[in-house]
């Protein structure tokens, strides 16, 4: 039976095409006051105000609920690292004691201390663990995200990832799309990376491909981890292997991940920090976006953030996401990253909101089925408790999502709502 939901203050529907939008286009929301949406077989068949939709022939036959708030395309989480055993406690609090990201590293925290924790872990405690994080994701309006492997950095251990990826998605609404990162750094029994992602082409691509257990590939490009020349070549044959490139690029330093991704065809580059205008016209050259994390800046107390205006204003298509993960950013809010990047970036909220949805899925290159509220795409779909639009990036450290629908049905519900 169809689903009619009406009565919201405002619904944006980021309506046109299944593109990542840039420029100007980045601030086209699709605003229609007192909207509904109409929703049968887990796809949108109607959106627009009441008096429209009302007008479509299932209307009448369909079961009727006033949901009231802002509607928006449930989010589009395209980089997370949602995998990992435990919280890194002991780093936080060296650095609130001063310690830097990198300095942690040397002394034996960072990435590695979670691979001997992930290594170590059981597949069910990963799998039940992964369900219990979906259920945060979606209460606070996502309905998609991607999800990483590189906290274990061997053949059995990433392999073990990705199963519980594909195990947990059978056990929440949340979709999650899967990308290898055994390129995230070097594991201690190899020491040297040319040797380490030899191996991994070897031996975890070709069985991860086999098994389709994934559906990107992603290198963190940087100083200590991969050179640019190592990630070209690495996403090449990742590609030729049939996965779809990524990368980390530029996040602590100008390296030239980004320059190498734009070789390789990556769909997006992430981070980009310290992104320069030469790597900014690269990325436009080949249409990959720009998938900035502000959350993981303010998680590390940085005063630098990702330089989201001059991306914008280069044509490139700019995307939003958690990059969720116990290092960097414990954070699976993306109403916080909104936040961040509004308060942080100077996005204005339209600019904001269209990178969380309709470009976010584009970098998962889902922007044809996700990301905006339109005849013909799932419905997925977030109300939150607001009546204007602005609001959701506007408070912070808040949750103002009240209902999330994933394919048509309800994923989460605020029983205060
Ligand atoms: O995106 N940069 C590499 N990866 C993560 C951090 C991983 C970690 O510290 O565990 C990031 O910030
Ligand atoms: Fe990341």
């Amino acid at each position: 039976m169809a689903l009619l939901l009406t009565g919201f203050k405002q619904l944006l529907t980021f309506k046109g095409a299944a593109a990542p939008r840039s420029g100007r286009e980045q601030s086209a929301i699709g605003l229609v006051r007192n909207g509904a949406i109409l929703i049968e077989n887990g796809l949108i068949r109607s959106a627009g105000t009441e008096k429209e939709v009302m007008r479509h022939p299932l209307a009448n036959k369909a079961r009727a609920r006033k949901v009231g708030g802002v509607a928006l395309p449930a989010f589009v989480d395209s980089h997370t690292h949602a995998v990992f055993a435990e919280p890194r406690l002991r780093d936080f609090s060296l650095r609130t004691q001063g310690s830097t990201y990198a300095g942690i590293k040397a002394g034996g925290g960072g990435i590695l201390s979670s691979v001997r924790a992930v290594r170590g872990q059981a597949p069910a405690k990963m799998v039940s663990q992964l369900v219990e994080r979906a259920a945060r994701f979606l209460e606070c309006g996502t309905g998609t995200i991607e999800v990483k492997t590189g906290y274990g950095l061997n053949k059995a251990s990433e392999l073990k990832t990705l199963k519980a990826i594909k195990a947990a998605a059978a056990r929440t609404p949340l979709e999650m799309l899967p990308t290898l990162m055994s390129a995230h750094a070097v594991p201690p029994e190899f020491g040297d990376s040319e040797k380490y992602l030899r191996y991994v082409l070897a031996e975890i691509v070709p069985a991860v491909v086999l098994k389709k257990l994934a559906v990107f590939a992603d290198i963190f490009c940087e100083k200590g981890y991969f050179t640019p020349e190592e990630s070209l070549k690495y996403l090449n044959a990742c590609k030729a292997a049939g996965l779809i490139p990524k990368i980390h690029a530029e996040q602590l330093s100008n390296y030239g991940g980004a320059i190498a991704g734009a070789k390789a065809g990556v769909v997006s580059a992430d981070h980009v920090d310290y992104a320069r205008k030469k790597d900014m016209l690269a990325m436009r050259r080949i249409g990959a976006i720009a998938t900035l994390l502000p959350a993981s800046n303010f998680f590390l107390g940085l005063a630098k953030y990702p330089d989201a205006r001059t991306f914008i204003a280069a044509g490139v298509p700019v995307a939003l996401a958690t990059d969720f993960n116990p290092g960097t950013s414990p954070c699976w809010n993306m109403q916080m990253v909104l936040s961040s990047a509004c308060t942080h970036m100077k996005m204005t909220p339209e600019q904001a909101l269209c990178a969380a949805t309709i470009n976010g899925a584009c970098a998962l290159k889902a922007g044809n089925r996700l990301g905006s509220i339109e005849p013909g795409k799932q419905a997925d779909i977030a109300v939150f408790d607001a009546s204007d639009y602005r609001e959701v990036c506007y408070y912070f450290g808040a949750n103002l999502n009240k209902v999330t629908i994933k394919k048509g049905s309800i994923a989460y519900e605020n029983s205060s709502f």
